[in-house]
């Protein structure tokens, strides 16, 4: 049976209480999307007064550490996130997996303790450039996964595959490599929904989502432009409306 659709967006370093009218009409969007789950994972100072202006999407936070506290200045722990209303939290993204040098051993210990806390996971995968021109994308991932996973079940967990190349900039995959590697994560872990994420806009969506059989996205810049995450959601919930009932 086809999953319920997942829509997240990734506001990363961005935002402040200006955008706040942002995040209002995400979420008046989202209510009237009811067949897609939608969440925005925004700035940890952003996600009180997130929770209490909208209530048509879940809130999440963009990463978390192990432990549930102690003296680590400047982390926030999973529980934390939690009590500021945060439902889930993003593991594994690239740019902390790069620019923080996190591996797979410490996003287990992050995957555990979110857990623990009562978040949902999105768990990012994803090979460089330099993997996926030596053919190793299959390998990077499916060892990401389960080093990362280190035996967690999929309960509460959905994967994010987004190749590093392919974020932050123009260029996507076909849409029939992305059917290849949600075939492979669904092989590696059963159960869970899988996104894809890398330069998702309004234009490339639909086919994303249709011929690259994901249950949604995962959305970086696209997720800071209302309209443009909202025309995201719409074609998701179209394409979603078409799968189910073919004319
Ligand atoms: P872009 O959509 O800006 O390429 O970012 C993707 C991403 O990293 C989402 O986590």
């Amino acid at each position: 049976m086809a999953k319920r659709p997942l829509l997240v967006g990734n506001w990363k370093m961005h935002g402040d209480g200006g955008d706040l009218p942002t995040v209002i009409a995400i979420g008046e969007a989202a209510r009237r999307h009811p067949a897609v789950d939608v969440a925005l994972c925004l700035p940890a100072t952003l996600i009180e007064r997130a929770g209490r202006v909208c209530l048509g999407l879940a809130i999440g936070g963009q990463d978390c550490h192990a432990e549930p506290n102690g003296a680590h200045t400047g982390d926030i722990s999973a529980a934390m996130l939690r009590e500021a209303g945060a439902s889930l939290v993003l593991l594994g993204h690239s740019e902390r997996r790069h620019d923080h040098h996190e591996n797979d051993v410490l996003i287990a210990a992050k995957l555990r303790a979110a857990r623990a806390a009562g978040l949902d996971v999105m768990l990012c995968v994803g090979e460089t450039a330099e993997d996926h021109a030596a053919g190793r994308s299959a390998e990077v991932v499916r060892q990401q996964l389960t080093r990362s996973l280190a035996g967690m079940g999929g309960q509460g967990i959905a994967i994010a595959y987004e190749p590093v190349w392919a974020i932050g900039g123009d260029r996507t995959p076909d849409p029939a490599e992305v059917a290849a590697m949600a075939g492979l994560i669904r092989d590696t872990v059963s159960g869970v929904r899988i996104v894809y994420g890398g330069s998702v806009t309004p234009d490339n969506g639909a086919a994303l989502f249709v011929d690259g059989g994901v249950d949604g996205f995962l959305v970086g810049r696209q997720s800071l432009d209302a309209e443009a995450f909202i025309a995201i959601l719409k074609s998701i919930d179209l394409a979603t409306r078409q799968i189910s009932s073919p004319s």
